[in-house]
């Protein structure tokens, strides 16, 4: 007898609080008046960085040194780490809507930025500061700015030498995810390479087996994808290409490996790192299955820096223990408010890097919140503009859902002994809506007797209330 029959009548509701956050308190660059930047270079002020090429030995994430020096130093002073390095006013495009207007001086929002003093806590009395920061790969080179004016008049003293790593447009941060049936493993991952230069693909196999190639598909969009500010403006930064591929015919629990490839028009190969998962269980197969579910996790960074009201500080406790548990972790759920970039889109290049060893490793299944999603106008159940003018868009490319159109984010997946129904709360699932046929069929539809666990998801509560106080 399988004693899980006795959960057969549970069907499981699995909610959050609901939580109301103001919207862009949320994301610490957005403390920055970037488009209020002026230029005030001063021939005493100086930013050097060490050293100018990363990734030697083929990793995406290294550390720098800077070095900084003001003849006028203040509590306010920061430093402001841009990518590309070119950050300078000859990029901004004018503003749309008033072509006469001049556009500002500085119209992109750093990627990172710390103070001046975080290290060095005589700054403000010796003027000379060092700081160590961490980079990642995110396929441009980096500079770095000492500013003063603090974030709210931020004036450019010194503008630092470039750094980059030593191949930018490296495939990087693969996430799995289930693919639309139960023996298809998705991997999808970032790179600099656009399909007119390189051909992308994944070359894996069972352990210790003959590895063989399969296919990748890319995606990309343009500033134009984006329905508002931050987003189109000052958070918004080129997110290269985003490549899928689809590893098919797997056996159940048989260990793989895998690697990301792209093939170059002169027939070189760059490769990334060799990474192993397990594949999914057969549906209804009885055997120990481990799942987590968690929702909100944000990311930060481990060097310190953007950090504001310590508001995120928590997501990489998370993440290291996740990391800590992994062989005790089949699936992951993510439901919802992924990283809050909240339209400033280098966000989600350092959140794929902070969970890759987890994303890499097990089937990383997300759900849209409001900070993916919502946005007005643009189609969301809600009119506030939580996703910082993302409006769905990098949710919907950087991962992979095995639904049949991204933009309408409920799907339905199989893992062994448990159906997931994960619906989408930024899109109406009342009564007669798309959604609530699909959440219906996908409740009605499972076979409890080999699935007993049928569980719901969604990302918050407030459309469930509506529903219930109908
Ligand atoms: C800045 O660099 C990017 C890519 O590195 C390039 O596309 C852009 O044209 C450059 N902008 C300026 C103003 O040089
Ligand atoms: C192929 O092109 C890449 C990128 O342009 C270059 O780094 C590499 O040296 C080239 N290889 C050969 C064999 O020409
Ligand atoms: C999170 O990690 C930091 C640094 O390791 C530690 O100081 C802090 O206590 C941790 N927070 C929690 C809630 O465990």
């Amino acid at each position: 007898m399988r004693e899980l029959g006795l959960i057969l009548l549970s069907v499981l509701l699995i909610f959050a609080t609901l939580e109301v956050v103001a919207s862009h308190g949320d994301q610490p660059l957005s403390t920055i008046a970037a488009q209020k930047a002026i230029f005030a270079l001063h021939h005493q002020a100086y930013i050097k960085v060490s050293p100018t090429l990363l990734g030697l030995k083929g990793q995406n994430t290294d550390w720098v040194t800077v070095e900084f020096s003001s003849p006028n130093p203040s509590v306010e002073d920061w430093i402001g780490v841009f990518s590309p390095s070119n950050f300078s006013a000859s990029s901004c495009p004018a503003p749309a809507d008033n072509p006469w207007v001049e556009p500002p001086l500085l119209c992109s929002a750093p990627i990172k930025y710390q103070y001046a003093n975080y290290r060095t806590p005589k700054y403000k009395e010796t003027g000379k500061g060092s700081l160590k920061l961490q980079l990642i790969n995110q396929r441009s080179d980096f500079s770095f700015a000492l500013f003063s004016g603090g974030l709210s008049n931020p004036k450019v003293i010194a503008v630092s030498n470039k750094v980059a790593f030593s191949n930018p447009k490296a495939p990087v941060y693969p996430r799995l995810a289930q693919g639309k049936v139960w023996n298809e493993m998705t991997v999808t991952w970032t790179s600099g390479y656009g399909i007119g230069e390189a051909v992308p693909f994944v070359e894996w196999g069972p352990n210790g087996g003959q590895p063989i190639r399969s296919p990748a598909g890319t995606l990309t969009f343009d500033r134009n994808s984006m329905c508002g500010e931050p987003a189109r403006t000052v958070g918004w930064r080129d997110p290269g290409f985003i490549h899928t591929s689809f590893l098919k015919e797997l056996w159940p629990n048989t260990l793989y490996t895998y690697k990301l490839g792209h093939i170059l028009s002169n027939g070189t190969y760059v490769w990334s790192q060799e990474y192993k998962f397990r594949a999914s269980p057969y549906p209804g197969q009885n055997s120990l299955q481990r799942v987590v579910i968690f929702r909100d996790m944000g990311k930060a960074e481990a060097d310190g820096s953007n950090e504001y009201n310590d508001f995120q500080h928590g997501s990489l406790n998370t993440t290291k223990q996740l990391i800590r548990d992994l062989n005790n972790i089949d699936i992951a759920f993510l439901i919802g408010d992924i990283c809050y970039a909240n339209g400033y889109l280098s966000q989600w290049d350092q959140f794929t890097a902070q969970v890759e060893p987890i994303a890499s490793t097990v089937p990383f299944m997300i759900a849209s919140g409001n900070h993916e999603r919502d946005w007005p106008g643009s189609g969301s159940f809600y009119g506030n503009k939580d996703s910082g003018g993302e409006c769905g868009v990098l949710a919907e490319t950087m991962f992979y859902i095995p639904t049949e159109n991204r933009a309408k984010f409920w799907y339905s997946t199989d893992y062994g002994m448990f159906r997931f129904c994960v619906a989408d709360t930024e899109h109406d699932w009342r009564e007669g809506t798309e959604q609530y046929q699909f959440i219906e069929h996908c409740l009605a539809s499972v076979d409890r007797q080999k699935q007993p666990w049928l569980i719901f998801l969604a990302h918050s509560v407030g459309l469930f209330f509506c529903n219930l106080l109908r």
